[in-house]
């Protein structure tokens, strides 16, 4: 009979990513995915150390586990990628439910480890590599719609943001070989996906050297984009010191690829910026902006937003709020600083604004996004989109739920469409996370 293994995945989309890798390399091994968590023989959490309450949430479900592990001796625990890596055998120290830890780049060796904790050791392997891309390794899909799906092109990170645990816990940056990503997004398709998002921590520092010449990152994202004009490309994330005009204009050429563009700014006050090594002033992230509008007219805009970093004044702050105002974001992630240890900030610099401050700081800068999202919403009221169908919406079956191109969900009557087609819809209202319309017979352009 196959052995079961339950997956829980935390963190970022590369997490995502990776744990459909991880449930490969086990099902070549004799596993069977499950998603009962009680008949699993082994359980899985793929974990996240970004901030402190991301791991916080982690020692949680340990706890909730435990009673499994008292019911059923042989049942296995692992917990896998950034956590494992930053905690390494710390984990299996502080808590004795915990068999098998692995670091984000020994995934190959989790069928051994296992093996090893059911012989009554602890099963471990943190080592960080410089050339492992999981490249050869077909992902089992995880996502429930069969529509969009994540292809990793990159690990790793080369930038030393001062407060980021990533180039920690993830190791140097590496690309994959541009022939495996192409693969993997040309069977995807075969497969009836219809969307890919190309992942990275910096997507645009992508090079693959094929000995001829250096492969970038615009280059990789049209020919994925040429595999077939039904295939919509995303990819996600860019750095603002590194996005070129070339990329902007690569996505203006390609209709197929997204008029969306995830552009962390972490922060609008020039001095904080370089406090936390960002490499770029807040002119230079207008300068980007405006090239973004420039180029692609349509693009829509999200980014990343940190408040209370170290020193940060109200001034820094206010700065912060006027950036998000004048870029105008559709969408924005918003996060209090949290000190991670062993990084440059932890090292360098006192973690000095209290945290009540931080979330007074955060809470302004949420209700100023809230608004911007609702402004953003209401001017595409009237307009028609190209809706990707996902599946049902969340609440009626009687409705379709979507994206544009520009990454804002839509939710509109089925009528005679189906999951994967492309509707025109037109927009008539809205809800502060939602657009709502009817499809309507016409092309656009
Ligand atoms: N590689 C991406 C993002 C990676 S982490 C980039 O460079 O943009 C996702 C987001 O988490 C970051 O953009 C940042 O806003 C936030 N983040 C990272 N470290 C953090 C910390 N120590 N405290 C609070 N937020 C953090
Ligand atoms: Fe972290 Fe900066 Fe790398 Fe993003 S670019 S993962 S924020 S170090
Ligand atoms: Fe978290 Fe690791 Fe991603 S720390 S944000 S899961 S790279």
């Amino acid at each position: 009979m196959l052995k079961k293994v339950y997956i829980e995945t935390y963190g970022c989309q590369m997490n995502v990513a990776d744990s459909e890798v991880v449930v490969s390399i086990l099902s070549d091994s004799g596993y069977e995915l499950t998603e009962n968590i009680k008949e699993a023989g082994l359980i899985l959490i793929n974990t996240c150390s970004i901030r402190d309450n991301a791991e916080q949430r982690i020692w949680g479900r340990l706890k909730a586990i435990s009673h499994l592990k008292k019911k059923n001796n042989d049942l296995k625990v692992g917990i896998i990628g950034c956590m494992a890596e930053r905690l390494k055998e710390k984990l299996i120290e502080t808590d004795q439910l915990v068999d098998i830890v692995v670091g984000p780049d020994s995934y190959r060796e989790l069928p051994n480890l296992v093996t090893e904790a059911e012989s009554g050791h602890k099963g471990v392997n943190v080592l960080l590599s410089r050339e492992e891309t999981y490249a050869d390794i077909s992902p089992v899909r995880m996502d429930k719609n069969g529509i969009t799906s994540f292809v990793s092109i990159m690990r790793g990170c080369n930038n030393m943001c001062a407060y980021c645990v990533v180039p920690y816990v993830r190791g140097a940056e590496r690309s994959r070989d541009r022939e495996s990503v192409i693969k993997e997004a040309r069977e995807l398709f075969q497969k009836g996906y219809r969307e890919v998002t190309l992942l990275g921590q910096n997507v645009d520092s992508y090079a693959w050297n094929n000995n001829e010449k250096i492969l970038r990152f615009p280059e990789l994202l049209e020919q994925v984009a040429l595999i077939d004009p039904l295939l919509r490309v995303r990819f996600s994330t860019s750095h603002p010191k590194d996005i070129s005009d070339e990329l902007l204009y690569t996505i203006a050429g390609n209709k197929n690829i997204c008029r969306h563009i995830h552009l962390p700014a972490q922060s609008g006050s020039s001095r904080i910026l370089k406090l936390m090594n960002r490499e770029y002033d807040r002119e230079w992230y207008m300068d980007r902006i405006n090239a973004i509008h420039r180029i692609i007219p349509d693009c829509s805009l999200s980014t990343d937003m940190i408040t209370g970093f170290c020193t940060e004044t109200e001034e820094d702050h206010k700065e912060s709020l006027s950036l998000m105002d004048w870029t105008g974001f559709d969408f924005a992630y918003m996060f209090k600083y949290s000190e991670r240890p062993g990084t440059k900030a932890a090292r360098k610099l006192k973690d000095d604004v209290p945290e009540s401050v931080k979330s007074s700081r955060l809470s302004e800068m949420i209700a100023l996004q809230n608004r911007l999202s609702i402004k953003s919403k209401k001017n595409d009221i009237g307009m028609i989109f190209e809706v990707l169908i996902e599946g049902f919406s969340k609440r009626s079956v009687e409705y379709f739920s979507g994206r544009t191109t520009q990454n804002k969900v839509v939710v509109f009557p089925v009528g005679d469409y189906k999951k994967g087609d492309n509707v025109q819809v037109l927009i008539e209202k809205c809800t502060a996370a939602t657009l709502i319309g009817r499809s309507v017979n016409v092309k656009v352009c």
